[in-house]
């Protein structure tokens, strides 16, 4: 009998872990994806001024700025995290994939939303996959 009471301690003491860790996993949840969209000023001007420079020299060979703006270029990604369309641009120019510095990406980036009419702000955005998690691509307000 002993034993079994034992054992009961065990399995709850278990159940209250797992719910302690299942909270922390909602916590994350809802600090992350929720948590700002483009429409936050979520980079600076002169970074998509630095971003449109390496557009002009890695990307204009095979693309022009119209396949990155518009209604088809906005509803691909509108709803999705910002780090979808930062992995998409990393696959990028298509003749040497990863071949830029993950802050030009960054840039790249931060250019596309100028281009979009996306407002800046005052903090650059991070050229970092798991900041852009956090930042989602919304429809403009
Ligand atoms: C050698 C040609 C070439 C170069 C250079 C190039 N691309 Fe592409 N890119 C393509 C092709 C081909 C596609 C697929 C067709 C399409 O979606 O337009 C593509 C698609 C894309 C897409 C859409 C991906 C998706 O999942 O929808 C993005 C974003 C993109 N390119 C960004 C860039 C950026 C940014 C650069 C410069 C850093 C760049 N590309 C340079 C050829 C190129």
């Amino acid at each position: 009998m002993i034993e079994m009471a034992g054992r009961k301690a065990l399995v709850a003491a278990i159940a209250a872990c797992v719910a302690v860790w299942s909270a922390a996993v909602a916590g994350a949840w809802t600090a992350g994806p929720a948590s700002r969209s483009v429409n936050d000023g979520v980079y600076t001007e002169p970074q998509a001024a630095r971003g449109a420079k390496v557009f002009d020299t890695n990307c204009t060979a095979c693309h022009d700025t119209g396949r990155f703006t518009g209604e088809d270029f906005l509803s691909a990604w509108t709803g999705k995290p910002l780090a979808e369309l930062f992995e998409a641009v990393q696959t990028m120019p298509e003749d040497n994939p990863g071949s830029l510095k993950a802050q030009e990406y960054g840039d790249v980036v931060a250019f596309f939303l100028q281009l979009n009419k996306y407002p800046a702000g005052s903090d650059e955005l991070k050229g970092d996959a798991e900041a852009m998690a956090g930042i989602a691509m919304a429809p403009h307000p």
